[in-house]
């Protein structure tokens, strides 16, 4: 069997492909366009592709033979589930090994936020830097502050749980109850309104999906405490950029850390100009070891789809279960 990989991953993942199938990677460390996945993917069985690929109805339906499409990501967004269920093509992702490199991310920018570190590191570096000064850089503390989760699933319970030695008061917004954080944390499941309101510090763990696009925009914004700082290690699209960037100039809230953006790769460009902005190339999974598990994930998820197995990380598992 022949496989189509969009872009370059960890060697490991490549190599257990190869034990199995033709495999074909592109060669270029570039996203490819449509045309050129359209392209790639006549002949193949598979097609192990990545967040940055859109994987619409015309690429799903391009090759006849296609059954399993692999992402390198938990996030799916960028694929038309439907379309590939209907064409009967299994698709995989990889959840869990990346949950808390993630969790990691986001308390990084929080901090970054919160303690004014990029702003402190550009500060220093420009010689500016002349001794101790009672108001110099002043921030945040970020211990006994209330913590908001908007989307306590895997990452968000991750980054939630990652708070105990910070003493925080734990809120979350979630359509289930989360028996782990409110056993271990004391969490209150709340409605969003409350945790805008209440939440010193929020970090966003939805799926991008219609319901949370601009989940977070000017009214929401708006509902924040001067001193909320807002972190998105999700997908970008879940906040309106514009509002945000407002928010921030206008100091509705005290800072942002972000890894994501609304129109990825392009940043607004008042964005970019903000020292209450922490921004990040979208790489809160960029680990060494995490990179290198995902890759193998997403091999094993290919192995067993087209060995007429169920992908053990499955998004469409009814398709498996109709041909079985
Ligand atoms: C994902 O996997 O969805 C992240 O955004 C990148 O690893």
């Amino acid at each position: 069997m022949n496989i189509f990989v969009t872009r370059k991953i960890p060697d490991a993942g490549i190599q257990l492909l190869k034990k199995k199938f033709d495999v074909e990677t592109n060669q270029e460390d570039r996203i490819l366009t449509k045309k050129e996945i359209i392209k790639g993917v006549k002949g193949k069985d598979g097609l192990l592709c990545l967040l940055t690929d859109q994987i619409d109805r015309d690429v799903i339906v391009a090759e006849p033979k296609l059954k399993m499409i692999s992402i390198y990501a938990v996030g799916y967004n960028n694929i038309d589930v439907q379309a590939a269920t209907e064409q009967g093509i299994l698709v995989g992702n990889t959840p869990g090994v990346l949950t808390d490199t993630t969790a990691e991310m986001a308390w990084a920018l929080l901090f970054s936020v919160a303690r004014r570190i990029v702003e402190g590191d550009r500060f220093t570096r420009a010689g500016k830097f002349h001794g101790w000064a009672p108001s110099l850089m002043l921030g945040q503390d970020v211990s006994n502050k209330t913590l908001g989760i908007i989307g306590a699933g895997k990452i968000g319970t991750a980054f939630a749980l990652k708070s105990k030695g910070f003493n925080m008061n734990v809120l979350y917004v979630d359509e289930q109850k989360n028996t782990i954080l409110e056993q271990k944390l004391g969490a209150k499941k709340v409605e969003l309104s409350e945790l805008l309101t209440q939440s010193d510090y929020i970090s966003l763990h939805v799926p991008l999906r219609p319901k949370t696009h601009h989940l977070i925009g000017e009214k929401e914004l708006h509902k924040m405490k001067k001193n909320a700082i807002l972190i998105n290690t999700s997908r970008g699209p879940v906040i309106d950029e514009k509002a945000l960037v407002k928010a921030l100039k206008e100091r509705w809230i005290f800072g942002a850390g972000l890894d994501v953006y609304e129109h990825e790769p392009k940043i607004n460009e008042q964005l970019k100009k903000l020292d209450n902005a922490v921004l990040q190339p979208h790489s809160a999974s960029g680990t060494i070891e995490t990179r290198t598990k995902m890759a193998i994930m997403a091999a094993e998820n290919m192995i067993a789809g087209l060995q007429g197995k169920m992908p053990p990380n499955c998004v469409n598992p009814e398709i498996f279960q109709k041909r079985n």
